[in-house]
């Protein structure tokens, strides 16, 4: 498979360079500046990503170029362009006028291949500090806005190109055909990088790795462990055995339905009631991160008691997904986990299980769009986000099943009036928790003391920032009457209007 490599040297947007080459059908993968990787016959070209640091810090990232520059194609941005200049001999300083946000090319070499087909006037989004004074003798520029003379330049009698803009944001308009222009005509990538031949490739390769062995799958009712649930049992069949645990915390007949829709796919699944157990460790537990650490404990004992029913199995199957990867081997170090999260699958080693987790070079719009080739329905490839520690987290102080049997009656009401009203595909995540809060009220001639709910709905494109969805007044009005009327024990409807950040889109 032709490849990109992008360094990253820290930006915030690195991710988004890949995703943005990846929609181009070519396949990308992101290395640390100071990890360089092997780079083999398949590697066509490669990108240097922006950075929070300016190329005159005493810590600067520096690269080894040894085997890329005047190697291999080269697109440098931001910080990249300004580190490549500097490295030729050029001057880069703090910028004197503000060099944040829209900008317009006012001069643009249609003749260069990276520009072909960006018009005049095409607008770009700049985010630097510093800029290039003085550009090396050597260097041509390609284009400029009106405060950036050298906004991109290349440098003569090589196939290395920068550019101060970001192409990979939203705002820059003509970014996309900038991007393609570099993978596709100056790297000569094919553009065979699809779900199609993800799926043929993974399949042929899932076949050798694992051969007659056994797996053991964790099904969570979450896209990436169904779509890598699917991917193995298209590779091995029912050499693939699956585990659903219904922890007593997951949403209204989401345990039934859900196990339904695997058998359908052709799963070899087993359900496990493990209600009560997760109920007893629960117990009389208020503190969240406690919560949340009692739940992945008895989640693996449970999981392990059933994966040692399965005798011979060799490997554990997980749907771990690029963003994780990258994350663990980023430049700044895993980022700082605010909350522990224990998804589906973290496994002690005593298991002595081998990993093989199909997903692991794919984005999440790129699972969905693999778990969509599989024929996995719509209604299991759009579902929200849902956390591991399901309602638990949503349940403010102590859970107890009558707590949760309220819950669940909310939070159904509240998911499926957002899918009657045509809402759930434009909210990103949603949920309701139920506040340690009891309010006074009426009903009838009689004084109520119940319980308080919050709803809680958000806008996100992964979660890491959100902001809360403006749904309407008469549909929130609709929701908080049908709570009221239906759910015995709540007797106030709240609605959340935090941002995150500064708040979390999960209340513990
Ligand atoms: P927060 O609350 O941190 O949530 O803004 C961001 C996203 O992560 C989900 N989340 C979890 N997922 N285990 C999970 O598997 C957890 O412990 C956990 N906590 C939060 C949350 O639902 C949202 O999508």
């Amino acid at each position: 498979m032709d490849t990109i490599i992008i360094l990253d040297f820290g930006s915030q947007y690195t991710q988004l360079i890949a995703r943005k080459i990846r929609e181009q059908h070519v396949y990308c993968e992101i290395h640390p500046f100071n990890k360089i990787p092997a780079l083999n016959s398949d590697v066509k070209g490669v990108v240097f990503s922006g950075s929070p640091f300016s190329c005159n810090a005493p810590d600067a990232p520096v690269p080894d170029m040894t085997n890329i520059k005047g190697k291999l194609p080269l697109l440098a941005v931001c910080y990249g362009a300004q580190y490549l200049a500097k490295w030729g001999g050029g001057r880069v300083q703090q910028s004197k006028i503000r060099e944040y946000g829209r900008a317009n090319l006012n001069y643009i070499d249609n003749g260069n291949p990276l520009m072909k087909g960006v018009p005049m006037g095409s607008q770009v989004w700049m985010s630097h500090g510093d800029t290039i004074e003085v550009l090396p003798d050597n260097y041509r520029v390609i284009c400029s806005t009106e405060n950036v003379k050298y906004a991109g330049y290349q440098i003569e009698g090589e196939e290395t190109y920068a550019i101060q803009f970001h192409p990979e944001v939203h705002h820059s308009v003509d970014g996309n055909t900038l991007l393609r222009n570099f993978v596709v005509d100056i790297c000569g990538c094919q553009q065979s990088w699809t779900p199609e031949s993800f799926i043929e490739t993974t399949v042929k390769e899932l076949r050798e790795k694992v051969g007659g062995d056994k797996v053991v799958l964790g099904l969570s009712g979450g896209v990436d462990s169904t779509v890598a649930a699917v991917l193995l049992n298209r590779a091995i069949g029912h050499q693939l055995h699956c585990i659903f645990v219904d922890n007593g915390l997951l949403r209204k007949n989401e345990f039934e339905n859900v196990l339904e829709s695997y058998k359908d796919m052709g799963l070899n699944v087993k359900g496990v009631d493990a209600k009560s157990r997760f109920y007893e460790v629960l117990a009389g537990v208020k503190d969240p991160e406690k919560k949340r650490k009692a739940i992945g404990k008895t989640f693996i004992d449970v999981f392990d008691a059933e994966a040692k029913l399965i005798t011979d199995a060799k490997w554990l199957g997980q749907g771990t997904i690029y963003p994780d990867v990258i994350e663990s081997s980023s430049v700044k170090g895993p980022s700082q986990t605010i909350k522990s999260h224990h998804n589906v699958g973290g496994l002690p080693d005593y298991m002595k299980l081998k990993l093989v987790e199909p997903l692991r070079s794919l984005f999440k719009d790129e699972v969905r769009g693999v778990g969509r080739q599989l024929g996995i329905k719509d209604e299991l490839i759009g579902r929200h986000p849902f956390p591991g520690p399901g309602l638990a987290i949503r349940i403010l102080s102590d859970v107890t099943p009558e707590k949760v049997h309220i819950l669940q009656e909310v939070d159904h009401i509240f998911i499926q009036g957002l899918r009657d009203a045509g809402l759930y595909d434009k909210v990103w995540q949603a949920g309701a928790m139920l506040l340690p809060v009891q309010s006074v009220g009426v009903m009838g001639d009689e004084r109520t003391y119940e319980s308080v709910v919050a709803l809680r709905a958000v806008e996100s494109v992964d979660g890491m920032t959100a902001d809360w969805s403006h749904l309407p007044y008469d549909f929130m009005a609709k929701i908080s009457n049908e709570i009221i009327n239906r759910v015995k024990g709540v007797n106030r409807v709240c609605y959340d209007i935090s941002s995150k950040p500064p708040a979390t889109i999960e209340w513990e």
